[in-house]
Order: structure tokens, then C-alpha cells, then sequence
């Protein structure tokens, strides 16, 4: 990609935006991808890698309560399985130009009726889909992103969306950030529409389970701890989850109320409303909530976390911080026992990865169980910080202006802290 050409244009833009994140004393080494293709940073406590594809997180490792280091996402051994994998479940990718779904695939700016290509909800009639999910056939997580940066305990993707790709108006350039510091995973996303007014909307889409895939009593999430503090209330949305418009209550005591105390995910699963919760026929949750806080507020002050995932049998408990005003949960319920876990997950299974680059490496890995080599249905939990979904065809909502962007405009960003602690 014309790498030049992207600074140039974008550079005072996103220069300060970087700035924050890389050490003013230099501290690059510039090692590059380990054998398996991996970029790893390292903060206290806590290692991480990240591959081109898709500027996907790939391996997340801190240690547990009982001091056994646990990989907490899932991913791929190498990072060329990615682009190989079929099923292509957004693995830790960033959803771009605009995650989530559009109805019809349409959306209007200024008048003007946009049509992007379907890639969800195949009919006879529409055999590409009925609805966009995350950016399009080729949306951003299918893509090589560019290394624009690597040091101890940063990296830097970038990435040029031509005009028209997808059907989108307008190039979009993008620089994605992740730091991870004292038990911290940090990302910075910024995303400048350079030509035409655009919609962009971002996210994370990492899957996670807190003990590392090895919990021998469960293999599922039911028992990890999930609180959405300021989410009373959440997105309607249709039989193949597009927004209808309207925004519906989490009565207290509802599968969907997780406001008003913690509460372990599989305890929804008790209530026959949870039938049907996410979309026709499916069991389960992948909703979207709002993040409902004062106008005036910090989004880094300890303890205004949007979301709270843990568990007890690890030990492992994050607290996601973001100025994203919306908060999309996934239990998993399309897993199937397909996708394999990485060598150095599963039951009696560990590695040193803070200290080692070579994960995957089978001397480093030891069984104790041949099974449970797989995520099962429920297996994981995807968390997204993003805006409304779809709020690019709700003008009604009054999101417009935190999801379309055009040149001479403020850039797009989205920042989230994920924060660890261990007991
Ligand atoms: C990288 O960061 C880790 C954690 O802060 C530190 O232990 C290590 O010494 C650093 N390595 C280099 C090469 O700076
Ligand atoms: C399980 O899921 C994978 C990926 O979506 C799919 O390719 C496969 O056909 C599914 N298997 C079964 C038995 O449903
Ligand atoms: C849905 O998309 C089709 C094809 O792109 C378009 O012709 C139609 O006007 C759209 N319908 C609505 C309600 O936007
Ligand atoms: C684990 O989750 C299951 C299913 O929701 C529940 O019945 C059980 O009580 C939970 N166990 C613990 C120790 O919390
Ligand atoms: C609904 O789900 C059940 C269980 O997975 C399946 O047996 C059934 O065929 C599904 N029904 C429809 C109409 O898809």
C-alpha cells in the first residue's frame, strides 16, 4: 500500500493521537513476527501478539490465580491459518469500515442511497444476503493491515480503504494501536475519511474465556461473572438481529439485565425468554446494549468500567473501560466443537509465553487430557465496544455524528482499556 502517501495525508491528524501511546524514549526493537508469524508485546504481568490480518489479536497471556499462565483468546497457532480458515469467525479482528450489520445494505448520506455488498442471510432471492455484517465480504478483518510500528509494548497497524471499496463512499485510512502495560491491554483506533462523507464504525472482536479453555469442571462460559453497570437498556432487533428502531428496557430480574448486579452468564439460560434472544431460533445472547452515562464524564476513572467479565476459577477478572456508548455481547452459541484451541490451551495444558516467543512450540506444552482440543457451543464470549449498531439508518437516534465522517471533519476514534486483576 502507498504507505507515503497515507502519512502524508494523515499525519497531522493522528500524530497526536499516536503520540500517547509510544514511549518518548524510543524503546523500539523492531523484532518482528516470531515463526508462527506473530508480533508480541510485553507489558507487567501480561504478553501479547497481534497479526496483520485483519490487525487481529492473537494471543492474550496472563497468569492465574494459581500462578499458571493462561492464554485468554482465541486465535489461530500460525497466522496464516487465518486467511485460511473458511468459517472466518472474525477472530479478534478489527470489523471495519463499519462493524456490525446495515439492514438491506443500504444507508443514505446527504440523500444519496448507498449500496455495499451483502455477505449475511442468503434467500433465493438474495443469494449474497439480506444484510452487511462487518464491512462487507472483504470488510477490514479479511485484510493485511500494514506494520507501521513495533516496540516492547506497542504496535501500530494501518490500513487504506479506497473509495468505493465494499460500496462504501469515500477512502478511509486507519491506524489501529495496542499497548498492554501493568496488566493493561490497551487499543487505539483512528479513522479519517478523506475524500467523501462516509459511515465508520469500529470494534474489537475478540473472543474470550477467562481460563485459558482449561477449566476442567466446565467448558463453557455459564460460569463466568459478566455486569454492564450502565446498560438498562438494549437495541430491538428483528429474526436475523437487525435493528428495528426501537429501544427496549432491561427489567430487572430479565436474561438481559445485567445492570443491576453481576451476574453469571449461564443464570439467563434458566429463563425460556432466553429462546430466541438472539435472533429466530437461537438460544443465548449476542445483543447489543446501550451504555447509558452522565454527559459529563471520564471513561478512565477507576471504577466507571463499561463492562465486567471474570471468573472464578481462574482467578481472572477484566474490566473494559471505553468512551464507546455501546456494548455488544456473544456467548458463542454458533460454536460447535469445530474450531481448535491453541497448543498451549485446553485442560492440563500451559506455556510460558510471557517469556517465551515460541508459542506453539510442543515442548513447551504438556497433556494431561487428550479431549476438549475444541471450543464448544457457549464456549467463549465475544465483548465489542462500539456505537449503536446500525445507527447509520436510525438518524432518529441522533448518532449521525458519531458515525459519519467526512474530510475536514474530526477523525473517527474509539479507545478501550481493558484492566486485569487477579484473586
Ligand atoms: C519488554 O518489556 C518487559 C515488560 O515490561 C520487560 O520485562 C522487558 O525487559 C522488555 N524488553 C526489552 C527488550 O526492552
Ligand atoms: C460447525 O461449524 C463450522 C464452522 O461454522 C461449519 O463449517 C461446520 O459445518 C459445522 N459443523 C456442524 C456439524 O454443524
Ligand atoms: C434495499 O436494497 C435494494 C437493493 O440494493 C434497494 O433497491 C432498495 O431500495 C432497498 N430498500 C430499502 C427499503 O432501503
Ligand atoms: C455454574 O453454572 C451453572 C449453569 O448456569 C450453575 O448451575 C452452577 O450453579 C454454576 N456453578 C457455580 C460454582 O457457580
Ligand atoms: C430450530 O433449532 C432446532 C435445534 O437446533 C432445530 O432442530 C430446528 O430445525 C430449527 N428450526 C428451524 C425452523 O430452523
Amino acid at each position: 500500500m502507498h504507505l507515503s502517501h497515507v502519512l502524508s495525508a494523515a499525519a497531522c491528524l493522528v500524530s497526536s493521537a499516536l503520540s500517547t501511546t509510544h514511549p518518548s524514549s524510543g524503546g523500539s526493537n523492531h523484532e518482528g513476527p516470531d515463526l508462527n508469524g506473530k508480533y508480541w508485546i510485553y507489558g507487567e504481568g501480561i504478553a501479547a501478539s497481534f497479526i496483520p490480518y485483519g490487525a487481529s489479536i492473537s494471543n492474550l497471556v496472563l497468569k492465574d490465580k494459581n500462578g499458571v499462565p493462561r492464554d485468554i483468546v482465541m486465535g489461530f497457532d500460525k497466522a496464516s491459518d487465518y486467511a485460511a480458515d473458511k468459517a472466518h469467525p472474525h477472530l479478534g479482528g478489527v470489523p471495519g469500515r463499519y462493524a456490525n450489520r446495515i439492514k438491506n445494505s443500504t444507508f443514505e448520506i446527504e440523500g444519496v442511497a448507498y449500496h455495499i455488498t451483502a455477505n449475511e442471510n442468503p434467500t433465493a432471492e438474495h443469494p449474497d444476503g439480506l444484510d452487511t455484517l462487518h464491512g462487507g465480504k472483504d470488510g477490514w478483518d479479511w485484510r493485511d493491515f500494514d506494520v507501521v510500528s513495533h516496540t516492547n509494548n506497542s504496535i501500530t497497524f494501518s490500513i487504506v480503504d479506497p473509495d468505493g471499496k465494499e460500496g462504501f463512499p469515500g477512502e478511509v485510512i486507519s491506524y489501529i494501536t495496542y499497548t498492554v502495560g501493568d496488566m493493561t491491554w490497551d487499543a487505539k483506533m483512528v479513522a479519517i475519511a478523506t475524500t467523501k462523507k462516509t459511515p465508520i464504525m469500529l470494534s474489537s472482536h475478540t473472543y474470550w474465556n477467562l481460563d485459558g479453555f482449561a477449566n476442567d469442571k466446565t467448558s463453557t462460559v455459564f460460569n463466568h461473572t459478566f455486569h454492564l453497570p450502565y446498560s438498562g437498556q438494549r437495541v430491538a432487533v428483528d429474526n436475523i438481529l437487525i435493528p428495528t428502531g426501537d429501544i427496549l428496557a432491561n427489567a430487572k430480574g430479565s436474561v438481559n439485565d445485567f445492570w443491576s448486579a453481576p451476574k453469571q452468564i449461564g443464570q439467563g439460560f434458566e429463563d425460556p425468554e432466553i429462546h430466541g434472544n438472539c435472533g429466530f431460533n437461537c438460544t443465548g445472547y449476542d445483543n447489543c446494549w446501550l451504555v447509558n452515562r452522565p454527559a459529563a464524564h471520564d471513561w478512565r476513572a477507576d471504577g466507571a468500567f463499561v463492562a465486567s467479565l471474570s471468573s472464578a476459577w481462574s482467578g481472572i477478572k477484566v474490566d473494559i473501560y471505553s468512551d464507546q456508548d455501546a456494548f455488544q455481547m456473544y456467548s458463542c452459541g454458533g460454536q460447535n466443537g469445530s474450531f481448535p484451541l491453541k497448543a498451549g490451551q485446553g485442560v492440563g495444558r500451559h506455556h510460558d509465553a510471557v517469556s517465551s516467543r515460541n508459542v506453539g512450540d510442543p515442548q513447551t506444552t504438556t497433556t494431561k487430557k487428550g479431549s476438549d482440543r475444541t471450543v464448544p457451543k457457549y464456549g467463549c464470549v465475544v465483548m465489542e465496544v462500539q456505537d449503536w449498531i446500525d445507527g447509520v439508518n436510525h438518524p432518529e437516534w441522533g448518532r449521525l455524528g458519531k458515525q459519519v465522517f467526512g474530510p475536514g471533519g474530526d477523525p473517527y476514534v474509539l479507545q478501550v482499556s481493558h484492566r486485569f486483576t487477579v484473586g
